[in-house]
């Protein structure tokens, strides 16, 4: 049979089918209560739809079987007994994944971490946290608050998602501009691999030249060589001074100034610079019914956060760029939030985009690395296109509702999301390949941080070279010569 969501995709004919004995054997080693959620031998297909279907309800696939195993070894057992049996497995974190990777296609059997969700260790002196893969980012960084540290990776998905999903998809997030990527952060890592090794690179240590680095390979790999189980992370002390400042700005030209600024005068305790357009706030308004936080209307806005030791000169330096870029009349206006709960709401402008979009209906997601000069050009580029070919107007009638651009400026990463109605092929046609050959253009990059999955699996070479999908490719058969992990999706 062929996917909904993907008429060309056809099921891969080598894989296995799933019997009642490979559930037997599959309860026998779990245990049936809440380790397996099985429509083969019971009837469990509503237990089975929150595994099937993404956060978007965009893409959504047709397991029969959820296994959730306790440790390493469950784990080890499990892939061993489908690469044997050539069943296809899709390794699920929180299901928060934004390009349909975390979901099956067809009838991939679902292994999801939320059970392996176990703190191991933290060092104070070093601070390095190891854990398992299922536990939920923000569970992690409560657990660091109270040992005064941070997880040094924040997203809007936090409550739900899982920090092995983090590090399978690589994610950037609120701060990477000032705690990096996980490439950087993640010390070492365990995985299990589809014949069942158990790849044991739990490393601690900051520094480690020996030989080739291989855990990076896990890292943003979207679970197509192998199933992290665990992670150690190095962590920062958390912060004792964080302040945050919004503005609202007239021009993208005097955006990137503010950016400059900031950049300049805040220097070592800037730790977020976002940007938000005119629309995506109007959207978050319209979803939530706070009340703007400035007078007049812009369009464009940023979030810049400062994070540091000393509150006092922190907010001493924030005052002055508050000052200077106001005199200067590089923003507009601007507020600078005065408590936690201001704090709290300031960034709900931001954090809260995603969800407001989610309330529309369909969105049609492109998360884009692209230079600065150019970054916010794409959304005016891709609003005249979908205008020209008829498909955004004032009334109900038009598929398109909003052409919105926020992300993180600071990393030089914009998001444009497209929301229709409902999702529409003609809209999609209309954007796709034209956006990725835009990029391609600038030598951007297609994905800055939620990866490829299945919506960019036909579009890998827009961003890489023949030579480095061919070599990706090779490192796949070595790993995963049967195929069975996460298989249909970009690789
Ligand atoms: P899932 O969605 O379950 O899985 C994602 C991928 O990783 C899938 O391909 C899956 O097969 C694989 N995978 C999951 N766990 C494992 C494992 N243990 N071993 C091997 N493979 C695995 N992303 C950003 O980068 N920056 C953001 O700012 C950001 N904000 C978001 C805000 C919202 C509201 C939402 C809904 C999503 C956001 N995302 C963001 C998307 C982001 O990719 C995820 O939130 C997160 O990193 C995925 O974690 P998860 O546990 O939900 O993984
Ligand atoms: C964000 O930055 O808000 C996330 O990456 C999610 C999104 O792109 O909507
Ligand atoms: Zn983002």
């Amino acid at each position: 049979y062929t996917s909904d969501a993907y008429p060309h995709v056809k099921r891969d004919p080598n894989f296995g089918e799933l019997t009642a004995d490979d559930v037997s054997f599959f309860k026998e080693l779990l245990g049936s209560q809440s380790a397996v959620v099985d429509g083969v031998t019971a009837d469990a297909t509503d237990d089975l739809e929150p595994f099937n279907s993404d956060w978007m309800r965009k893409y959504r696939g047709h397991t029969r079987l959820v296994l959730k195993p306790q440790n390493t070894e469950e784990v080890s057992k499990v892939l061993k007994y489908c690469n044997g049996r050539k069943l296809a497995v899709v390794p699920q974190g929180g299901n928060t994944g934004l390009v349909g990777g975390s979901v099956p296609v067809f009838d991939e059997i679902v292994i999801n971490t939320s059970r392996m969700n176990k703190i191991h260790s933290f060092d104070e002196a070093s601070g390095v946290l190891v854990a398992d893969a299922g536990v939920i980012l923000e569970v992690a960084d409560q657990y660091l608050a109270e040992r005064n540290h941070l997880f040094p990776l924040d997203l809007g998905a936090k409550g739900s998602c899982h920090i092995g999903g983090n590090v399978s998809t690589n994610a950037g997030g609120l701060r990477l501009l000032r705690y990096g990527s996980l490439h950087g952060s993640v010390l070492g890592l365990e995985a299990v691999l589809p014949d069942g090794t158990i790849v044991d690179s739990l490393s601690t240590l900051r520094k480690n030249n020996t030989g080739y680095d291989l855990k990076q390979l896990f890292i943003g790999s979207e679970g197509t060589i192998g199933l992290v189980t665990a992670i150690s992370i190095q962590c920062p002390p958390r912060p004792k001074a964080v302040n945050v400042a919004y503005f609202g700005v007239e021009s993208y030209e005097q955006l990137q100034r503010a950016f400059l600024e900031a950049k300049g005068q805040l220097s070592e305790i800037l730790s977020a610079f976002e940007l938000m357009d005119g629309r995506s706030q109007s959207l978050v308004r319209e979803s939530t019914g706070n009340k703007h936080p400035l007078e007049g209307e812009y369009p464009f806005y940023c979030l810049v956060e400062t994070s540091g030791s000393n509150a006092e000169h922190d907010m001493e330096k924030l005052e002055s760029f508050l000052e200077h870029v106001m005199s200067e009349g590089i923003v507009a206006d601007g507020v600078l939030a005065q408590d936690e709960t201001q704090f709290q709401s300031l960034w709900r402008w931001r954090e809260g985009i995603t969800e407001s979009l989610s309330h529309l209906g369909g969105t049609y997601k492109y998360d884009v690395s692209i230079p600065l000069p150019e970054l916010y050009q794409l959304v005016e580029d891709c609003k005249q296109r979908l205008t020209e070919k008829g498909f955004v107007g004032d009334d109900d009638s038009f598929p398109v509702r909003a052409v919105v651009g926020y992300g993180h400026m600071g990393d030089s990463n914009l998001h444009l999301n497209v929301s229709v109605r409902q999702y529409n092929k003609d809209v999609e046609k209309a954007i796709e390949p034209w956006v990725y050959e835009w990029i391609q253009k600038r030598q951007g990059s297609i994905s800055a941080e939620h990866g490829l999955g299945i919506a960019k699996r036909e579009y890998i070479g827009y961003s890489q070279n023949e030579t480095m999908v061919n070599l990706m490719k090779q490192l796949k058969t070595l790993y995963d010569p049967n195929g069975i992990m996460n298989p249909y999706k970009y690789i």
